[in-house]
């Protein structure tokens, strides 16, 4: 049984096709999976999958790129919503200094405003990085994120920053690039960070694994995550499976 700790079925990208997406899923053994809403159409959007399919779960929060929009009263809506029963987690948050949007200034506040509502509510946090390693990597110790921990998202640092990562108990998550023919880093991560730190993700409808590159990435390709992880590690596909699924219920408090 598969776990994707990312999905985006609140994008548009799946509006025609939803119930087909997700048998394909089921039929590849994705047991469970984490709808990620980044602002306020994509959250409201997660909230109304997550009442209607008892295996999706929420995470709710503010994306960087927009940052620069997110008001007070956003804050504390996100805050009330994280006590439904099917919100596990903040996020995505994090810093993307790839576009430019929004300040990076406005970023890091609106960053650590959500670090602080997760160590409120008691829930771990996604953590979206562009370009910003070492200013996330600092904030967490600020902030104390270590407190709650969480995930590092579609993780594309090096195999010493993931360190800096289990350090501060947040967990790595791979997606897709892991199974890129030039993908060096997540390869070498894969194979470094001990499969009980490790998470499996699509990010879909994003980052499609090979041989689907370029294409609608959707949750049933997260096996391919998986195999590509076990070809790595010189592990079964089984057990990458069973610890990730493992892992991600433990983080997430699902059971
Ligand atoms: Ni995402």
């Amino acid at each position: 049984m598969l776990f994707d700790t990312h999905v985006h079925l609140n994008a548009d990208q799946f509006s025609e096709d939803l119930e087909q997406v997700i048998e394909r899923a089921q039929n590849e053994g994705v047991e469970t999976m984490v709808v990620v809403g980044f602002d306020k159409p994509t959250i409201n959007k997660a909230m109304e999958l997550v009442e209607h399919y008892d295996f999706l779960y929420a995470a709710i929060g503010w994306h960087p790129v927009d940052a620069i929009d997110m008001t007070d009263e956003d804050l504390q809506w996100i805050e009330e919503l994280s006590s439904h029963q099917k919100v596990v987690a903040i996020g995505e948050t994090g810093l993307d200094y790839h576009w430019d949007k929004s300040p990076k200034e406005i970023q890091q506040e609106v960053f650590r405003k959500q670090i602080r509502l997760a160590k409120k509510v008691r829930l771990p946090i996604i953590i979206h990085n562009r370009e910003a390693t070492q200013d996330i990597v600092d904030i967490l110790k600020e902030e104390d994120a270590k407190e709650v921990g969480g995930i590092m998202h579609c993780f594309s640092g090096s195999p010493e920053t993931a360190h800096e990562c289990l350090e501060m108990n947040f967990l790595i998550s791979l997606g897709g690039p892991v199974t890129f023919k030039n993908a060096k880093k997540p390869k070498e991560v894969a194979e470094e960070v001990p499969l009980e730190k490790l998470l499996i993700e699509t990010d879909c409808p994003y980052l499609a694994p090979h041989p689907y590159r370029g294409k609608r990435n959707e949750p049933s390709y997260v096996k391919l995550v998986a195999e590509q992880i076990a070809e790595l590690k010189g592990v079964s596909f089984e057990e990458v499976a069973e610890t990730t699924t493992r892992n991600a219920k433990k983080l997430f408090g699902i059971n």
